[in-house]
């Protein structure tokens, strides 16, 4: 939740108490270098023990609450028919309003399912933008990716509201140019990940329904974020100021033919779904779901996890669980943004993004600042982010690197994990090394994977630029900091 001091600053304030913690400690500068070295430069490789604040993603590392926990141990581990799953179909009917439910392990299994049972090699899938694992799993069955955003979307300063909304000029040409049979199915993705948590608009999502039905093309909902955009059209959108999440979150989902959902960002577990109203769509996906997945009552999915996303998807929908992350990363972005680093604007869903092609603009695209910057950030700081950027995007299928639209440095905000003073110290951090950025050069791959290398690519740094920026941090703050 957002209060107005009596100065008439806004701050996200905490809406729950800290009953339980997990220690962490913040190694010193020299102690950073070893392990970044032994990371391969790679944020993904870095141990958790090397790590002080862990931003690297939302994803699995959300706290959970007491209910969810209490719920975990009233869980009933029947391989099939299992009561848990029953609790977990009422509460996506009663949150989502869809009758069919499909547990999946995680996001990407249902994208894995998606493709398995839709995409043919020569499809095309029309979305308002790409998140990795979807589109790996759509290439791998042979379909290509077809991203319709505006395109002030890549504009990282920017005041517009919706830049995860779809051109509707563009998709009605799409439709046009491959024709119906080659479109599987529209993708809609909230809030965009990849262009920085960005949300699209009801009206847009309302448009897309209207055109993709006069075609008879169904509308896949990437939900992951769904509680976060729900918040944006809340805040942002003209009509919705006094609806609630849970409303708003059913209009989402009555434009749209597939639901799915990673359940470990705004539902605060492991695991994942995907959701239907209509019988055709699921029982195309059914038979593959217990080939990859397991059984259709518990889909790979523990049964104490299944009972906690029941209880987390109501609590996301309460307008507390839907700010949780968001208003911690307006405060972020603000704040960095007040002291000169660039950063996306509009806050997006997620996380924080830095655009390191503004904080490190004399790096070209193929020496990856973004993957450069995220190395530099865990050296000035003990803060572990992500890269979102040219070392996300595979090569192309005949080898060559595709440069990122974007190449943002992501330090998520886990909900309800870190305060105030964790995000004032990364503020304070990040404005130092933005201060040095001169020192900070690219990276090259030493090894590197075929397919999503980001996660365990490694790479070594040009210059040995970390000797000096490590330097450079040590002449300022000392040795122990
Ligand atoms: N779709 C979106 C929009 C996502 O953000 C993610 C995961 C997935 C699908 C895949 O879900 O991880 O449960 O298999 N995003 C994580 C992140 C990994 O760090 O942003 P998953």
């Amino acid at each position: 939740m957002l209060i107005r001091l009596s100065n008439g600053k806004e701050i996200p304030i905490e809406m729950h108490k800290v009953r339980i913690v997990q220690k962490t400690s913040l190694p010193p500068i020299a102690q950073r270098r070893r392990a970044i070295e032994a990371a391969g430069f790679n944020t993904f490789l870095l141990r958790s023990r090397d790590v002080f604040l862990d931003m690297l993603t939302d994803s699995g590392t959300n706290a959970m609450s007491d209910n969810q926990l209490a719920s975990m141990m009233v869980s009933d581990d029947a391989y099939a028919g299992g009561e848990s799953f029953y609790r977990l179909a009422d509460a996506v009917r009663e949150v989502f309003g869809f009758e069919y439910t499909m547990p999946v392990h995680q996001g990407r299994a249902a994208e894995h399912l998606l493709a398995k049972a839709f995409v043919k090699p020569g499809d095309v899938v029309p979305m308002n933008y790409h998140f990795t694992t979807t589109r790996a799993h759509i290439e791998l069955a042979g379909g290509t990716v077809l991203e319709l955003f505006e395109d002030e979307a890549l504009q990282t300063a920017s005041s517009n509201p919706f830049k995860g909304n779809i051109s509707l000029t563009k998709l009605r040409d799409v439709i046009a140019r491959y024709g119906v049979e080659k479109i599987p199915y529209i993708r809609m993705e909230a809030t965009t990940n990849l262009l920085g948590g960005q949300p699209f608009s009801l009206d847009n999502l309302r448009q897309v329904k209207d055109v993709a039905a006069g075609h008879n093309i169904p509308v896949v909902y990437d939900g992951s974020l769904i509680a976060e955009n729900a918040y944006f059209v809340r805040q942002r959108e003209a009509g919705y100021g006094s609806k609630s999440i849970a409303e708003i979150i059913l209009e989402i989902l009555s434009y749209v033919d597939i639901f799915y959902m990673s359940g470990r960002k705004c539902a605060n577990v492991r695991g994942g779904l995907i959701a239907t109203n209509q019988r055709a769509l699921y029982d195309a996906l059914l038979p593959w779901l217990p080939v990859y997945e397991g059984f259709a009552t518990y889909g790979g999915m523990s049964s104490k996890e299944i009972e906690a996303m029941a209880v987390g998807l109501r609590e996301m929908t309460e307008l507390d669980g839907a700010s949780a992350a968001a208003d911690f990363v307006k405060y972020f972005v603000e704040r960095l943004d007040a002291n000169g680093v660039p950063v996306v604007t509009p806050a997006g869903g997620l996380a924080c993004h830095v655009d390191a092609r503004k904080f490190l603009p004399h790096l070209p695209s193929l020496e990856y600042p973004a993957g450069a910057l995220a190395a530099a950030i865990y050296l000035a700081s003990g803060v572990r982010c992500m890269e979102r950027g040219t070392i996300s995007m595979d090569r192309d299928r005949d080898g060559h690197e595709i440069p990122s639209d974007l190449e943002l440095a992501r330090l998520a905000v886990p909900r309800r994990v870190y305060t105030m003073s964790h995000i004032e110290y990364t503020v304070d951090r990040l404005t130092w090394l933005y201060k040095n950025r001169h020192l900070v050069q690219g990276l090259k791959f030493v090894s590197e994977p075929p397919v999503l290398r980001f996660f365990f690519g490694r790479l070594a740094p040009l210059e040995g630029w970390d000797a000096r920026l490590a330097e450079a941090f040590q002449a300022e703050f000392g040795p122990d900091l």
